[in-house]
């Protein structure tokens, strides 16, 4: 996948939270409608019993003063205790009117009334909403001049009503909305710890250089853990096969080295008896061609035996730099003097210790042999080629350097030699390009730092290489 596509792609968070969140939201809406139902319904009841209460006590009242309006004195004890309106109706048992307001909502059409049964209803009076009962009440007093089945309507405004259900609502919406906040906190934290691991198990693939196929070992949650098994099955594949091809490349050059010798002998033999001038010079293009043939099977050889998955085997211990620098310059000296190059050592060591803590000898040399045949092979006859050592500081480990006074490299090519098969000039038929390829493998085996500068005064090409300490 690549990093664009899984960018786009949604987020294990976000839908963790999604998932967490919203049953969370409509949980406490529903719990909000069901506390707004509870509340009203509450409030109808009370306001209910309340205005039963009233319609019995305004007909007494009504019946025992002959028909007369409740007293004003009432009327505002009324508004005073339930803080709403009161407008009521008393009928006499053949419908005519007694006191009260006439003009009162009546009750629904189509609704017969039982008698002693109250119906409740809602209704709009005086441009409010009311809450209206109807009910018959039975007057058994023969002393007074109603006598039967009165029938009573009572409605009240519902503006305090409405009010305590409003603050309830207003209450509860705020409590809930301070939940949900805790709540989404609280899932936010939960989230981002649980899915620390994952963090943890990213940043170790992403330390991972190319080389390092070791299986991932952090502890993981069972989740998480078929994944990393799965990773380190084909981590554990990844290695078999890289190394099964790094071992078929170092057969197959090693396998080529001995024809390839007995082809160059043949050849040179040939050509040192060969007195046609046509035949020379197709036997020289032969021992040529065989020549850099088998440098090419040698450097792969080479590259495979130092490359990650070759130099496993390998064991690394204190090796003296000095002491192999000094040893293999020595070894090269002829090949400098083939090539007309003033070779020298140069011991800068001052009495430090040039001790590699971690090194390994067969490495290090073809390391070392790599450099100086680069510049003698580069550097112009006549001119010089210096190894240099210098001793471990107090914060640095041993350097060697080998430089010459040829033609160099320009820093923009710097990087690019250090690839395989990378030659600057094709015309030099001498090398076929895996020299500072293998010289890199080499620092990094040995965790050292490769640079490529320039030489004295700007002339020619350094090669750095700073050990740890
Ligand atoms: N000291 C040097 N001075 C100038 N150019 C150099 C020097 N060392 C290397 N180069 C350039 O860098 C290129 C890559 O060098 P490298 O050693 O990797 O390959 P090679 O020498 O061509 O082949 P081989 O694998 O046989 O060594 C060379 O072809 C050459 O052009
Ligand atoms: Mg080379």
């Amino acid at each position: 996948m690549t990093e664009n596509s899984a960018a786009t792609s949604t987020s294990l968070r976000a839908r963790l939270l999604r998932w967490l969140l919203l049953p969370g939201l409509m949980l406490a809406f529903g719990l909000l409608a069901k506390n707004y139902l509870t509340v009203s319904e509450m409030a109808n009841r009370i306001q209910d019993r309340l205005l039963i209460a009233l319609a019995v006590t305004i007909s007494e009242h009504a019946i025992n003063s002959r028909g007369d309006l409740l007293s004003r004195d009432i009327e505002l004890l009324l508004e005073q205790f339930t803080r709403e309106n009161t407008y009521y109706r008393v009928q006499g048992p053949d419908g005519a009117f007694v006191t009260g307001d006439s003009g009162l909502p009546r009750l629904p059409d189509g609704i017969t009334l039982e008698p002693g049964v109250p119906h409740f209803y809602n209704a709009h009076y005086r441009n409010e909403d009311v809450r209206a009962v109807t009910m018959k009440y039975l007057v058994s007093n023969p002393s007074s001049n109603i006598y039967g089945w009165v029938t009573i309507d009572v409605s009240q405004t519902r503006r305090e009503r409405d009010n305590l259900i409003y603050e309830e609502l207003l209450g509860s919406t705020t409590d809930f909305l301070v939940l949900m906040f805790l709540g989404g906190v609280f899932a936010w934290i939960g989230v981002s710890r649980g899915l620390a691991p994952l963090r943890r198990l990213q940043q170790a693939i992403r330390r991972r250089s190319t080389d390092d196929l070791r299986p991932i070992r952090h502890a993981m949650p069972k989740e998480v853990t078929e994944v990393v098994r799965s990773l380190n099955a084909l981590l554990a594949r990844l290695e078999s096969s890289i190394t099964a091809n790094q071992r078929f490349i170092a057969d197959a050059s090693h396998q080529l080295r001995t024809p390839l010798a007995t082809v160059q002998a043949e050849a040179e033999w040939a050509l040192r008896n060969a007195s046609d001038q046509q035949d020379r010079q197709a036997l020289e293009r032969i021992v040529s061609q065989t020549r850099q043939t088998a440098r090419l099977a040698n450097q792969l050889l080479n590259l495979a035996r130092v490359s990650p998955e070759g130099r496993k085997a390998v064991r690394y211990e204190k090796t003296d730099l000095l002491a192999l620098a000094a040893s293999v310059t020595s070894g090269m000296v002829r090949h400098a003097i083939r090539h007309d190059i003033d070779l020298g050592f140069d011991d800068q060591s001052e009495g430090m210790n040039c001790e590699i803590e971690t090194g390994n000898e067969v490495l290090l040399q073809e390391m070392l042999g790599n450099l100086i045949d680069n510049a003698i092979v580069y550097g112009t006859p006549g001119k010089i080629v210096t190894v240099r050592v210098i001793g471990r500081g107090v914060a640095v480990g041993p350097i060697l350097e080998v430089e010459d006074n040829g033609p160099g490299i320009l820093e923009k090519d710097r990087d690019m030699v250090l690839e395989r098969f990378v030659r600057l000039d094709e015309q030099n038929g001498q090398g076929c390009g895996l020299g500072l390829a293998i010289v890199k493998e080499v620092a990094d085996a040995h965790q050292a730092v490769m640079s490529l500068e320039d030489g004295k005064d700007g002339v020619g090409l350094k090669v750095r290489i700073a050990f740890p300490r």
